[in-house]
């Protein structure tokens, strides 16, 4: 009987043990994992090797790598998550227009607010607003551009806006030219300034001839002054037509001449901004960013009542010129000034479900009827509903600023 007991006591014991061992060691699994994968986030954060903006833009930007590995932010895939929290709501923030407001206007779906972008080869950290105004205590932010660039501010604004209490924001968005948001516990600024060529469109001219004028920065330049952080976009309104073009004549050097050359026209408007960027900018201060364009969904690819991404196997339609944006690339490749290139036309071009379509101003039901119209004809396939797209741009935006600081080297040296 003794024996007996005395064996399963043992056998008890051996038992325990085994159990122990395989928890201890499971554990030890666990943490190595953990560990490989914080080696990791650390090996891609502290290197300040991450070509983040693209593959070999400009030899301003650093062709970097990380196990040499290039890491671009730009190359990934879209992931659908239907669990992860928006960082804001459509019906709380104030900045949002009617333009771009879906929800509020009566869009039925909304899977294309799920949808978060992986890069291939890094994790992209995610928006962490505070984290965002921590880095900018006590700068400026300026975007500059089109009403594309609009919609990126008033991501930017709402993303930065639910982070903080209400009462410490303060807002001016009285016209679509000029928007401010201000935290101001962090003494942060975030400006939008409509300026859709960049030079200067001269619409005061006592007969009403409207001269685009080449060779002169827009006039809110010097207000453009001084930010640390400036995000400049242009393209879309080059290639408008017919009565949507927005000049009549274009000056350069005295002159004034009817037609010309769009993409001569173009090249001496990038030498402009390029011109004011290198004498304006002190890179020690200042980061310059320019977004790529952003891409719309007309004719085949129509975003009219889609509410799933392309498939990434479908082929790609070009959106725009791609002479206007080779001489985009030039202009980075001469300039002094360092220029971070936000390249989210690809990423971008997937999400034909993220436009706004007809769901500005009135319902979409409401602005059919109202304008008795085909939904083809009036859907909006060019801005993008909010929450969406845009706020995946700033993350971008957010993520080249971790990782560039965590790299050692200032937000704009390199
Ligand atoms: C922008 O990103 C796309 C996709 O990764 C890439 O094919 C393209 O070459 C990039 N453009 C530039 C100018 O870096
Ligand atoms: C707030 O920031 C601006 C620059 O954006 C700076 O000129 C000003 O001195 C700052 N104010 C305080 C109180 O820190
Ligand atoms: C928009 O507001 C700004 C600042 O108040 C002002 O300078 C600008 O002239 C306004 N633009 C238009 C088009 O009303
Ligand atoms: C308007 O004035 C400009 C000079 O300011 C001139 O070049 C142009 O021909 C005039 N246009 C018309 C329609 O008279
Ligand atoms: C919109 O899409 C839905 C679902 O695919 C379809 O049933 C409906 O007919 C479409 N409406 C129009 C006007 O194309």
């Amino acid at each position: 009987m003794e024996a007996i007991s005395r064996i399963h006591e043992r056998w008890k014991l051996c038992t325990f043990a085994s159990i122990l061992g395989c928890f201890i060691l499971l554990m030890c699994l666990n943490r190595s994992h953990d560990v490989r994968n914080l080696v990791h986030t650390i090996a891609l954060q502290s290197s300040s090797d991450i070509d983040f903006l693209g593959s070999g833009i400009s030899e301003n930007v650093k062709p970097i790598h990380q196990r040499d590995v290039k890491c671009n932010m730009f190359k990934g895939r879209w992931v659908y998550k239907p669990m992860e929290n928006l960082l804001y709501d459509d019906f709380r923030c104030p900045f949002l227009s009617d333009q771009v407001s879906c929800q509020r206007h009566g869009r039925p779906d909304f899977q294309y607010e799920k949808w978060s972008w992986e890069a291939h080869e890094c994790e992209i950290p995610r928006f962490d607003g505070r984290d965002m105004l921590e880095r900018l205590r006590g700068k400026r932010v300026v975007l500059v551009g089109d009403s594309l660039n609009r919609n990126q501010w008033e991501s930017l604004a709402c993303l930065l806006y639910s982070a903080i209490p209400s009462s410490t924001a303060e807002v001016d968005f009285q016209n679509g030219s000029y928007k401010v948001f201000r935290a101001k516990d962090y003494n942060v600024s975030v400006e939008f300034y409509w300026s859709p060529f960049l030079v200067q469109l001269d619409t005061k001219q006592a007969n009403g001839t409207k001269i685009l004028r080449l060779d002169k920065i827009d006039a809110t330049a010097r207000r453009w002054h001084g930010a640390d952080v400036m995000v400049f976009n242009t393209g879309h309104w080059w290639v408008h037509r017919g009565k949507f073009r927005a000049w009549d004549m274009f000056g350069y050097e005295g002159k004034l001449v009817e037609e010309m050359n769009i993409e001569k026209a173009f090249a001496m408007a990038m030498k402009t901004w390029e011109n004011w960027v290198d004498d304006n900018v002190l890179p020690t201060k200042t980061s310059v960013y320019f977004r790529s364009i952003s891409p719309e969904h007309k004719g085949k690819d129509w975003c009219y009542n889609v509410t799933q991404p392309i498939e990434k196997e479908s082929p790609m339609v070009a959106s725009f010129p791609e002479p206007l944006m080779e001489i985009v690339r030039a202009t980075f490749h001469r300039m002094r000034t360092p220029v971070r290139y936000l390249n989210i036309t690809e990423l971008s071009r997937y999400r034909r479900d993220a436009h706004s379509t007809i769901y500005g101003t009135k319902t979409g039901k409401q602005l059919i009827e109202q304008k008795g119209k085909r939904p083809e004809h009036i859907a909006d396939c060019s801005h993008w509903c909010l929450p969406g797209l845009p706020d995946t741009w700033n993350r971008l935006l957010y993520a080249s600023m971790v990782l560039d600081t965590s790299g050692g080297g200032s937000a704009a040296g390199s």
